[in-house]
């Protein structure tokens, strides 16, 4: 990132901050802060508002796929890497953007020396309210583990959850991947969570249109809405926009939250990642050399664009997905620098031969090969 383009994304944040109305805190968990500038909106039917953009918290205490497989050590790396995720969930609400998303997953204590994403953001969250009333919105996710049977897994689950968060309701409780049974007993749960008070709202994750459909109708016999579906979506994973999925939620008033949305990392032009430098691990066998070049005509373009703009081909590609309407990003911050340039997504539009231009340029370039999860 440039230093002119990085002292513009410090100063909005810093702006934001001031600007910040706090209200009263009614509980431990209920903090709040009303922010006068970054936009919110109504996750589908539901009568919950976020933020347009939402900050991904997978990356937080993961050793499966981030962080080169390991967590801070005690002796190697003490909490660097707990400090930069948390200067990421500070920034982010420095600079006006309060929703989180997390699973029960992310971290998992099946996995070596990894730390539960959700008891990470419980710390975060307490020691903010410690110095600063604060009002964020919690997403998190319920695992469809084929063990997992009917209704009462899913309050299970969500208690479990909640108590490693440290909140006594979440926001947003979604199912992140349909089971291979079992289906219709977690929507039930679903349902049984928001009647019990223990969820704002309820999504599903990974959700193909057939069984949105489902999943809406199911929850409408009970009056509730099914408010999101989080799907890989992005410039150059546009599955949804094909498949059938962006067009149901549309037609069926659901918000598509789009998960990876700037492609891990990918579509940016940091400099980072180039055909001569992959990323290491995991990403790297997905993003060879050989598709880094085959991007560049794309890349060079959404650098062009935010030039005019004065912004980052990060910010330009998360524009893109807000600009598709109906369309909530949630790109994984590891740090505060990352947060705060997500923030300098909001605010801005681009024009809609911009946006045109942009998918057509995408659409010569094969969408990276992911694990088909809408086909579930
Ligand atoms: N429901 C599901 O099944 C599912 C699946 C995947 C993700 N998700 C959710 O979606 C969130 C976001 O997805 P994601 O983490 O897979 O991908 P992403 O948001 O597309 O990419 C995030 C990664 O990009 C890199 N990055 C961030 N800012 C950058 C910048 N300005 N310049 C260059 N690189 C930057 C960082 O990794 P490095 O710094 O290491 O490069 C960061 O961890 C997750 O945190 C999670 O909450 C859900």
């Amino acid at each position: 990132m440039s230093m002119a383009l990085q002292v513009a994304s410090a100063s909005f944040c810093r702006f934001h901050h001031r600007n910040i109305k706090k209200i009263q805190a009614t509980a431990a968990e209920d903090f709040a802060v009303l922010t006068s500038e970054v936009e919110k909106v109504k996750l589908g039917g539901s009568d919950l508002k976020v933020t347009k953009l939402g900050i991904g918290a997978w990356s937080w205490g993961d050793t499966t796929f981030w962080n080169d497989f390991q967590w801070d050590g005690l002796l190697l790396m003490p909490e660097r890497k707990l400090k930069a995720a948390k200067a990421a969930f500070n920034s982010s609400i420095d600079c006006g953007i309060t929703f989180f998303d997390t699973a029960e997953v992310y971290g998992s204590r099946l996995s070596f020396g990894a730390v539960n994403s959700e008891t990470l953001i419980g710390s975060f969250i307490k020691e903010r309210q410690q110095k600063d009333p604060t009002e964020v919105a919690i997403a998190t996710k319920f695992a469809a583990l084929p063990w997992r049977f009917g209704r009462g897994s899913v309050i299970s689950a969500l208690k479990d959850s909640l108590s490693r968060l440290g909140l006594s309701s979440v926001d947003l409780y979604q199912l992140h991947w349909p089971g291979i049974w079992g289906n219709e007993g977690y929507i039930d749960g679903l349902g049984d969570a928001v009647e019990m008070g223990l969820v704002k709202a309820v999504g599903v994750s990974n959700y193909s249109e057939k069984r949105l459909r489902e999943a809406y109708g199911q929850l409408k016999k009970r009056g509730i809405p099914l408010a999101s579906n989080q799907v890989n979506y992005s410039l150059i994973y546009r599955a949804p926009e094909e498949n059938g999925v962006k067009a149901a939620c549309d037609e069926l008033g659901v918000t598509l939250i789009a998960y990876s949305p700037i492609a891990q990392g990918m579509s940016v032009l940091t400099g980072k990642y180039t055909p001569q430098n992959p990323p290491s691990g995991p990403r790297g066998q997905i993003y060879t050399p050989e598709y880094l070049t085959k991007l560049q005509p794309l890349l060079s373009r959404i650098k062009e664009i935010g030039l005019n703009y004065g912004k980052t081909p990060t910010q330009v590609v998360l524009n893109w997905l807000i600009a598709q309407e109906n369309v909530v990003p949630i790109p994984g911050a590891k740090n505060a620098e990352q947060a705060k340039e997500f923030a300098g997504a909001l605010g801005w539009r681009l024009t809609d031969d911009e946006i045109t231009d942009l998918r057509s340029l995408a659409t010569k370039i094969n969408p990276v090969i992911g694990f088909p999860v809408e086909k579930l």
